[in-house]
């Protein structure tokens, strides 16, 4: 019996497959490496001794992906498969839901056709839209996100509670994610976005490492104690893991469609990123504060009880293990 993990060249799909392989299970990736690079493979095998069968194809190729169930045994699936650049999204909608939505619905086809009804699905925080109150609880209503792909993280957790509902047998977890950085401890693993980063840390590994000359932050003047924008970061190994026990619950009580944050319930401004990065790195990080960024929430942060409680999904790093870690990845490519 395999997992398949639609994605799992990208920077949360590689991490989710090393912990699938270090529990001992077997895998099957698939990726376009449309965002994100062959080498990726190389160092999941690298870091957890183990192989795994890979396909260079595209989800929503209908009948690559069913050659994918055909050759393999195949008895749940990992969904990382998307595009997910926030502000992209806004220029090219159309690309977003062509991509997030429609190929979501090849994959469902596909797996209602070859009777695999256990999926995980990567969604986001950006689900709980501009209006609930913070902490963010699994229970509040969701929709009007504030971009395309929000809004597709919002379209196909509907669809698969429209597919739940149609047919119970179906097992369903769908996983918010707050903010995940950080990168795996062995450096071999990490997030690298091509061109100019967009989001906080890939751009402050760049400032830390020289090829960008300041971070601007964006806004000085929230409604928050030092005036930044609060988030709450999330270890990408913490994250991965907590794929791996929304799995386990699955396969264990086979009873129904799941909803959990999976964030540490912490906030942490900007400039507290910052001073944290400096610290636990020893590198400086110029900055300048700059104007707010259309969209941006002042503060967002999960209640991660229910992710706790029924799962016993903890997470463990610390905001300095990010950092960290983020470096590591950094410091061990530029000597690659
Ligand atoms: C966004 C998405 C989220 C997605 C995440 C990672 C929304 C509402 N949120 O989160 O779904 O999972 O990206 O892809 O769509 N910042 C700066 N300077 C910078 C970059 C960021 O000050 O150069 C600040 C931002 O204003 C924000 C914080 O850092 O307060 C985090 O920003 P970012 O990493 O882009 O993530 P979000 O926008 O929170």
């Amino acid at each position: 019996m395999s997992v398949l993990v639609t994605g799992g060249a990208g920077y949360i799909g590689s991490h989710t497959a090393v912990e699938l392989l270090n529990q001992g299970r077997d895998i099957v990736i698939i990726d376009d490496f449309s965002n994100s690079k062959p080498e990726v493979l190389e160092n999941i095998r690298k870091i957890t001794g183990k192989d795994f069968k890979f396909y260079q194809i595209d989800y929503s190729d209908r009948k690559a992906l069913e050659n994918v169930f055909e050759e393999n045994n195949i008895d749940s699936v990992i969904n990382f498969a998307g595009f997910k650049a926030v502000g992209e999204s806004t220029k090219k909608p159309i690309e977003y839901y062509i991509n997030n939505v429609s190929g979501a619905l090849v994959l469902f086809d596909t797996m209602r056709k070859y009777n695999v009804k256990k999926f995980v699905f990567s969604s986001s925080a950006t689900v709980y839209g501009e209006k609930n109150p913070i902490p963010y609880v699994e229970t509040m209503e969701t929709g009007k996100a504030s971009s395309p792909y929000g809004s597709t993280k919002v379209f196909i957790e509907q669809i698969l509670e429209d597919i739940y509902k149609s047919d119970n047998e179906w097992d369903i977890a769908l996983l918010r994610y707050f903010n995940p950085i950080g990168s795996h401890e062995s450096g071999l693993l990490g997030e690298e976005p091509q061109g100019i980063p967009n989001n906080l840390m890939p751009y402050i590994v760049r400032v830390a490492c020289g090829q960008l000359k300041e971070l601007s932050v964006f806004g000085g003047d929230y409604d928050t104690p030092d005036g930044t924008c609060i988030r709450d970061y999330i270890h990408v190994v913490d994250l991965a893991k907590g794929h791996i026990k929304a799995l386990e619950k699955l396969e264990k009580e086979r009873s129904g469609i799941f909803t959990y944050n999976l964030g540490t319930g912490v906030g942490y401004s900007v400039l507290d990123v910052v001073k944290t990065f400096e610290k636990s790195t020893g590198q400086k990080v110029a900055y300048k504060i700059a104007d707010r960024r259309a969209g941006d929430l002042p503060a967002f942060y999960a209640n991660a009880t229910k992710a706790k409680e029924e799962l016993g999904w903890i997470p463990e790093k610390t905001l300095e293990d990010m950092c960290r870690d983020s470096w590591h990845y950094i410091e061990m490519r530029s000597k690659s």
